[in-house]
């Protein structure tokens, strides 16, 4: 696990759009995995105002979702899938059915689920797969407790996540209890994880991720496990890092040739 520690969201959305860019030119069929919530919000404009530059592609890349409320109305401005075509799909130039999510809406969730695994394997996997992780560890929707090597499958959020969520919704008894997630093997499987944090309020979680025990009680402590993991984080998030001097010493000694 690599853990950069950069000044600002804006950088970290800089480096984060360096490494997609440079994934897409590498191979323009690409898949990427892109994450909802805040912190992806500012690779996804960096990532939009490079397309309108010409910088980068996406018309041949392909998209899966992490993670989908289940029973939002189809219209729900708070559908990650609504999201993500608002934030990122209507600003480049991906294909018509390029991107994907689990259905939330499906009459039968379980299968939802297995189709979505399916087509995640038949696009041949993920390539970079963008994370953010939540105050109490978890990264798309598994919450604590979740198995290490789950797959795509229905979760129930906890009050933490439905609290932090509230914001996005007119009253906090409008975030849905039940969501479907790619499960934490799921993750482990795409090729190279990105994960962005920024704020004071990540600071504990970020800890507990890259220097806490391989758990179910942190999700993301999974990473660990990963053999290519790039965590961005501002100051604040870094805060409670023990080893931060070091991290900050092995990027700024890290060989420009190298890339995330
Ligand atoms: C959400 C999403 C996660 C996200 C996390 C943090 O509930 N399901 O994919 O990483 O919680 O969200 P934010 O980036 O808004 O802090």
């Amino acid at each position: 696990m690599e853990v950069v520690i950069l000044p600002a969201a804006r950088d970290i959305a800089a480096v984060a759009a360096d490494a997609v860019v440079a994934l897409l030119a590498r191979t323009p069929e690409a898949v990427l995995g892109l994450a909802t919530g805040s912190s992806p919000l500012g690779v996804y404009a960096e990532l939009s105002r490079r397309h309108a530059a010409g910088d980068v592609s996406f018309a041949r890349a392909r998209g899966f979702l992490l993670d989908e409320y289940v029973g939002l109305p189809a219209d729900h401005p708070q559908r990650y899938r609504s999201v993500i075509r608002r934030d990122l799909e209507e600003q480049v130039d991906f294909a018509p059915g390029a991107v994907q999510a689990p259905d939330g809406r499906a009459h039968d969730l379980p299968g939802a689920c297995a189709a979505y695994e399916a087509a995640i394997a038949a696009a041949g996997g993920v390539d970079l797969q963008l994370l953010g992780i939540g105050t109490d560890g978890h990264v798309a929707f598994n919450e604590p407790g979740s198995s290490l090597t789950s797959r795509t499958r229905i979760k129930t959020l906890t009050a933490q996540t439905r609290a932090d969520n509230a914001r996005f919704f007119d009253s906090p008894e409008d975030v849905p209890r039940h969501v479907l997630t790619q499960g934490l093997g799921t993750i482990s499987a795409a090729r190279h994880l990105v994960l962005v944090a920024t704020g004071a309020a990540k600071a504990p979680a970020v800890r507990a991720m890259a220097e806490g025990p391989v758990s179910a009680s942190c999700p993301a402590s999974v990473l660990q496990l990963h053999p290519h993991v790039s965590v961005l984080v501002d100051e604040a998030a870094a805060g409670e890092l023990a080893l931060s001097a070091y991290y900050r010493e092995t990027y700024s000694a890290k060989p420009a040739w190298q890339g995330l």
